[in-house]
């Protein structure tokens, strides 16, 4: 989604800005643009499309400027033209702002601005903010920027610059993520730490109700009243990632591959160390897991292990759905926020929510003193490193591990399960990379099966139990880059009405995963091969196998962890699917890696 870059310095801005928004790039966007300060007034390029148009263009001028700030959009108001990509400047040029969320009262100002003779350029919300500024501006920018921010409803974060105070960056976030860095004569702004360069930075997060002052002499902090604050730097993770895609064609195929490593490493992990208290693992009476996306399908199978094996009722919730639904938050709750980001907006909002009606927290996350990592009681890293394809792979096994690590913990400590049989099961998992490595082995074969699906308009995944939540990752996977309608169906509730749609040759892939359902699954092979449907069968059951017309033997595991197996399987063939089509099947058409707005 969005991404804001900002640079002030010594060194000229436009090839730090463009590196900035290269590594920003895998956030997903549709177009950019950059604006610098030279000579007291502004030096703006957009483009729409991708950041090679912005390059190309740029090396029209010669930016010799060395404060400036940049930004990818991901449009939410106006379409992703030129006129609607950031940076925007005020009418009379002298503001310019870049900005991830979304100006809710938009509207509202823009018709109070063109009651004082404003005129806009474009159709996004985030025109009024430099209009704004130029409106407040009395001769004090950072005052016209207070003023300004004061007005918006909504979330944001903001980087602005004025021609009136050169060299200077102004920044606010509310609800949207925003990190200054600080180093030696210079100090740069980022939506994510790692468009920051890889150099000794002090880095930390604006929080809302914050104003940060940007210069090549350091930052200053200020509360909306205009007083200075003092702030601690925070740990985030920085890899140089931009172009390491380790020989691979593309960062799918390369997260996909790492998950062995990963598996093995999460394997070791020791949930002794869980930040939550004895007395609450003990006493936890509930937990909602809240997240979107692919995180929410890790969740559904973290409902099974909690309840299976802790003996927790866990209800498994859409973050962008908890809070309208009035939800029923008691002590002794224990919300659990999965996302490989941290920053969705969407759990972070549910997220806040819960917090404030007094539930313990906990957060599932990848990225390093995220928000999510920050603001829960407790936090369990998924530890898979910076997954850059938008389409999550790696961060969604690793989910599903460590949510049943954290089921095997509440297990013993609650009292559901012996040491003995706690040991047992954790030698089983102690397996799974191993599998995994068998499944990644298997790339051929699986592609040879994108290569029949690859040309359908619509196909089925079916499965029970945990194969269910599988097959409704698998179908996400495949609709979110090859862009081929996949529908997801507990393999039972086929016959209640999707089964309608079977004729012949309607593909079917159908996971078995779990031994105590092969009988089940087996009738319900049958049923839609009667219809004529092409059944692919993922599965380590011979039978089921030799029913199929088509099938991929999976390693046989632990009834918790196949399904496991199972996603590894379907990511690598939603990868070969998006390939065979010529997709980019890091950066699928529409979405974000990052979703900052809810
Ligand atoms: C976006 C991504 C999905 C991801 C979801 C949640 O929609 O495209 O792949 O599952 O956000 O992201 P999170 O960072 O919270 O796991």
């Amino acid at each position: 989604m969005c991404g804001i870059v900002g640079y002030t310095g010594k060194k000229q801005a436009k090839s730090i800005l463009l590196s900035g928004l290269d590594i920003l790039e895998y956030r997903g966007y549709d177009s950019a643009g950059i604006c610098i300060e030279e000579n007291g007034a502004f030096a703006l390029c957009k483009a729409s499309g991708k950041l090679e148009r912005l390059r190309e263009k740029s090396q029209n001028h010669v930016f010799s400027g060395t404060c400036g700030i940049g930004h990818t959009r991901w449009a939410t108001h106006g379409a992703p033209t030129e006129e609607n990509a950031h940076p925007h400047l005020s009418s009379d040029g002298s503001f310019s702002v870049v900005h991830n969320g979304i100006v809710e009262n938009a509207e509202a100002l823009r018709a109070m601005l063109k009651e004082h003779g404003f005129s806009f350029r474009s159709d996004t919300d985030t025109e009024v903010v430099p209009q704004l500024m130029q409106y407040f501006y009395r001769g004090n920018v950072q005052e016209a920027f207070l003023k300004t921010v004061k007005m918006l409803s909504g979330s944001y974060a903001l980087g602005a610059m004025s021609t009136y105070e050169p060299g200077k960056i102004f920044a606010a976030a509310r609800e949207s993520p925003l990190l200054v860095a600080k180093g030696a004569d210079r100090c740069f702004v980022a939506s994510d730490a790692m468009a920051f360069p890889l150099e000794d930075l002090q880095i930390y997060s604006v929080e809302a109700g914050e104003l940060a002052v940007l210069s090549k002499n350091g930052v200053l902090f200020q509360n909306t009243d205009g007083e200075a604050i003092t702030k601690q730097p925070i740990q985030v993770e920085r890899e140089c990632i931009q172009h390491d895609k380790s020989g691979y064609d593309f960062f799918m195929l390369k997260e996909i591959m790492e998950q062995p490593a990963i598996l093995a490493k999460l394997a070791q992990t020791d949930m002794g160390k869980l930040s939550l208290s004895d007395e609450l693992v003990q006493s936890v009476r509930c937990v909602h897991i809240i997240a979107c996306g692919s995180a929410y399908h890790a969740g559904l199978a973290g409902k099974r292990f909690l309840e299976s094996l802790a003996g927790v009722p866990t209800f498994v919730e859409m973050a962008s759905e908890f809070r309208y639904r009035s939800p029923i938050l008691e002590k002794g709750d224990l919300v659990i926020a999965v996302s490989q980001s941290g920053e969705t907006a969407d759990t972070i909002a549910a997220f806040r929510y819960a917090k404030e009606k007094g539930a313990a927290t906990l957060s599932v996350v990848n990225v390093l003193g995220s928000t999510l990592a920050r603001e829960a009681d407790g936090v369990l890293y998924t530890d898979a490193g910076p997954e850059i394809a938008v389409a999550t792979t790696k961060a969604y096994t690793a989910q599903v591990l460590v949510l049943y690590q954290l089921s095997l913990h509440l297990a013993e400590k609650r009292g559901r399960i012996s040491l003995e049989e706690s040991q047992k099961l954790k030698e089983k998992m102690k397996k799974l990379p191993q599998k995994a490595e068998k499944v990644v082995k298997q790339a051929e074969e699986i592609r040879k099966i994108s290569e029949e699906i690859k040309n359908v308009n619509h196909i089925f995944f079916i499965g029970r139990g945990a194969d269910a939540d599988t097959a409704a990752e698998g179908a996400l996977k495949l609709k979110e880059i090859t862009y081929i309608h996949a529908e997801a169906y507990a393999a039972g509730e086929l016959k209640h009405g999707t089964i309608s749609l079977m004729e012949e040759g309607t593909p079917v892939i159908a996971i078995a995963t779990q031994k105590a359902l092969y009988d089940k699954m087996r009738s319900n092979i049958q049923e839609v091969k009667a219809r004529g449907a092409r059944v692919y069968a993922f599965t380590p059951d011979a039978q089921i196998a030799r029913e199929a017309d088509y099938a991929l033997y999976l390693p046989d595991t632990d009834e918790h962890l196949g399904s496991v197996l199972a996603a590894v399987s379907l990511q690598l063939l939603s990868y070969y699917t998006a390939i065979g089509k010529g997709l980019d099947a890091d950066k699928p058409r529409n979405l974000a890696k990052s979703v900052t707005v809810e």
